[in-house]
């Protein structure tokens, strides 16, 4: 009876926490609050006109919340602070008494991917499950400073986010708990999962040259590192170093190549910039498509999302260096919280994730490649051919980030 108390109690304390310190934003200076069934959710916008842009897939409208813990915050931060103890003084007596059903009902997620790429694997899983998942979704330097800032009182049972990068750097920060599972252990290949697993890959997106087919032939590519050479003077056009893709990829050629081979080769490309860095990597596929530049490095989904709204562009993927060590890739990932209420029901949802039912949904949904070698990529995205993945594990990509940035930055790749 006092158990059952509790986890209700309990329940909306949580979900009251997570709801009531959000206010969002969206597009325009539309207020939301969220009570504690809803969750705060962004919609992508399609693109309408061959000058909007599309806009990443993986995070687009901005939701901002306020924090109790930050300046503006809407609860006095001394009550706050008492309420945060009272909750975890009732949290606690909850484990004395047994409850260790406490939340079995329920998995909350910070998630850096947008609504429509999660939903569909949430709602499979409640289904199969009978577990609830509430989710809020932000841009991943937003619900990494909110994990940090509410500490063992986050309402987060896990955070998914994009890029190996940002990954590691959530692990370094002590945000997230190794997980055992030989589940997961099987379904994610070793190099796309962190050695101590704290985060697990999703699903694959491969980091690729993209080539204008009326000026370039097949034969003229090979690598990255050919990019570099004297016959691409006036032909490259690049996104920003400032986007954590193209650190991650300069911080694993650094792993390959060392720093000064890296140096010179990120040298040469600048040297061969037909243009400034651009803000988006579809920006620059379609300078390539207008004939501005003759090729550019994108992650292969922003092709395909493109090239189902602009068939017709003179664009193709090449896959390079499959001589050596194959094509750069990095993930979107999850792990579980440091402070989760429900590590069980979180395990199992990674587990859910990386298993063969919802990896298609899972990648499929951004034209994505699986993790789990059993499942085979969406048919849109097989036909784009296959390809040697590198195999250098992905957690160099935030090792070695900050030495990429600087090295980018000595290179005058900005
Ligand atoms: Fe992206």
């Amino acid at each position: 009876m006092l158990n059952a108390w509790l986890k209700k109690y309990l329940n909306k304390n949580r979900m009251d926490r997570l709801a009531g310190n959000f206010t969002g934003k969206i597009g325009r200076t539309t207020r939301l609050s969220m009570d504690a069934a809803t969750v705060v959710s962004t919609t992508m916008p399609q693109p309408e006109s061959p000058t909007q842009e599309i806009p990443d897939p993986d995070f687009t409208d901005t939701v901002y919340y306020r924090s109790p813990l930050r300046p503006g915050g809407k609860t006095p931060r001394l009550i706050q602070r008492f309420f945060n103890q009272y909750t975890t003084a009732i949290f606690s007596c909850a484990i004395l008494f047994g409850a260790s059903t406490s939340h079995a009902e329920q998995v909350v997620i910070y998630s850096a991917r947008i609504e429509q790429l999660i939903k569909p694997m949430f709602d499979a899983f409640t289904k199969e499950t009978g577990i609830d998942v509430k989710f809020v979704t932000d841009k991943e330097g937003p619900l990494l400073a909110r994990l940090k800032a509410e500490g063992k009182n986050t309402p987060a049972d896990m955070l998914i986010t994009v890029d190996a990068g940002n990954l590691w750097e959530a692990a370094q920060e002590g945000l997230l708990r190794p997980v055992e599972s030989k589940t997961l252990e099987t379904n994610v290949p070793a190099y796309l999962r962190d050695p101590q697993n704290r985060w697990f890959g999703l699903s694959v997106r491969a980091r690729t040259i993209i080539y204008n087919t009326q000026k370039v032939k097949p034969s003229d590519l090979s690598t990255y590192e050919a990019l570099a050479e004297p016959q691409w003077k006036g032909r490259l056009c690049l996104r920003t170093s400032k986007k954590v893709y193209n650190q991650s990829l300069v911080a694993m050629m650094i792993a390959e190549h060392g720093t000064a081979r890296t140096e010179e080769i990120i040298k040469g490309w600048v040297a061969n910039f037909a243009i400034d860095p651009l803000s988006d990597e579809t920006k620059a596929m379609e300078f390539v498509a207008a004939g501005r530049c003759d090729v550019t490095i994108a992650n292969s989904y922003y092709y395909g999302r493109l090239m189902q709204k602009k068939p017709a562009l003179p664009l193709a993927i090449f896959w390079p260096n499959q001589e050596g060590s194959g094509v750069h890739v990095n993930i979107s990932g999850a792990g579980i919280t440091k402070y989760a209420h429900n590590v069980p029901a979180a395990t199992r949802l990674l587990e859910f994730l990386s298993s063969e039912k919802a990896q298609n949904l899972f990648a499929d949904v951004n034209m994505e490649y699986p993790v789990n070698p059993k499942v085979k990529p969406d048919p849109a995205v097989a036909a784009w051919g296959t390809f040697k993945q590198n195999t250098i594990n992905v957690t160099k990509a935030g090792e070695l980030q900050s030495e990429a940035v600087k090295l980018m930055d000595r290179a005058g790749y900005r």
